[in-house]
């Protein structure tokens, strides 16, 4: 499911090397050179082309979280916009910008307030860019002054959400937002970056920068690791000591980051996991004609879903739960998402051989067309 797939040697090696040396220093107390070098080569790899500062945590939820207290810090402002199928991680502040009632968020509440929702973008559930920039103009009209607004942050591609791809006019109408009223732009990168894309990150398909980005999952391999990289005079803005955790940045994790960073490049795995997302989307559309439930293939580089419907056009959960049990049967494991639970997300490793996306392919094929 991490891009660099399962005990990738060149990481099972890095991190060996790590053991023989400290595995636990707390970075804030005693730190170390390989934070800092993985630091650097994030601030040049993250979108945009101001000077950045990276600072390391350890799951996506916490660099969520440490994202909004930098940008609230950096503004003095406390309002947070999300989007409706959003899924932003399982604290109380991840819960409270997650925009998927079922299961995230029953029965955990209160959750953080000054959290408001806007609709995603989705054409097949017939919400246009127009209509979630119009349900914006609302909010700032009858809920939130947009001067109280710290942060806008949305996923590039919703991971959770069903894998509903950021439309080019909806990301640059965001930043124009942002830029009107002062509001800091935030990337959630945790599922759609280090290459599932086609691209390092996801952002770099559009021509916009965000303000702050985070990240985790594949960034350490599967190591927990996680991130956020952002312009440096936003990273600064919070009182040394307010950010951290005792094992933020563990240095067993960042030696697999760092070891991530030179396996993607070295065997070309980005271009790799696009072809790959390529092939599995003329796959799904040659079945399309034998398959009336599917409804919509969609994506970006290898982060492809697709959408099942029944023939009045609800949504299709029923035979998504089939398609996944009978794959099951045979050894493929797939995972369902979207608010309706009616669509199923492709997440093989990039490091994946032809033999076993291919066994994977015809497994597929045929508990579609059963
Ligand atoms: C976009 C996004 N943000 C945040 C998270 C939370 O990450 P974690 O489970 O590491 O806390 C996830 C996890 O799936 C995610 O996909």
């Amino acid at each position: 499911m991490l891009n660099t797939g399962h005990r990738h040697p060149r990481l099972v090696e890095a991190i060996q090397r790590q053991l023989e040396r400290f595995t636990h220093t707390a970075y804030q107390i005693v730190p170390y050179a390989s934070y800092i070098e993985l630091a650097e080569r994030i601030n040049q790899r993250a979108p945009g082309r101001s000077a950045k500062k990276t600072a390391f945590f350890t799951t996506g939820a916490e660099a969520v979280e440490n994202a909004i207290k930098i940008a609230r810090a950096a503004t003095g402002r406390p309002a947070v916009i999300a989007f409706s199928g959003g899924f932003h991680g399982r604290t109380m502040m991840g819960m409270a910008l997650t925009g998927k009632v079922v299961p995230y968020k029953v029965g955990f509440g209160p959750f953080p307030g000054e959290v408001f929702h806007a609709p995603y973008p989705c054409a097949p559930h017939g919400v246009s860019v127009e209509d979630s920039l119009k349900a914006m103009e609302h909010l700032f009209k009858a809920d939130v002054d947009p001067k109280r607004v710290a942060v806008i942050i949305f996923e590039p591609v919703q991971g959770e959400g069903g894998f509903n791809v950021a439309p080019p006019a909806f990301v640059k109408a965001l930043r124009a937002i942002c830029d009107e009223h002062g509001i800091l732009l935030v990337a959630d990168e945790v599922q759609t970056g280090f290459g599932r894309t086609g691209k390092l990150f996801a952002m770099e398909h559009y021509d916009v920068a965000p303000d702050l980005t985070t990240m985790a999952k594949s960034l350490a391999g599967g190591m927990p690791l996680s991130a956020v990289c952002g312009r440096a005079e936003v990273m600064d803005a919070p009182a040394p000591g307010g950010l951290g955790g005792t094992y933020a940045g563990n240095p067993l994790a960042v030696a697999s980051a760092l070891a991530v960073l030179d396996v993607l490049e070295g065997e070309q795995l980005i271009p790799r996991g696009a072809a790959l997302g390529q092939r599995l989307v003329e796959r799904l559309e040659a079945l399309k004609s034998r398959v009336p439930q599917i409804a919509e293939i969609r994506g970006l580089g290898a982060m492809v879903a697709v959408e099942f419907r029944r023939a009045d056009g609800a949504p299709d959960a029923e035979f998504t739960r089939e398609v996944q049990n009978r794959a099951l049967e045979q050894g493929l494991l797939l995972l369902s998402c979207g608010v309706y639970g009616n669509v199923i997300r492709f997440l093989f490793p990039l490091t994946i051989s032809d033999a076993v996306m291919n066994e994977g392919l015809n497994i597929l094929a045929d508990v579609l067309t059963r």
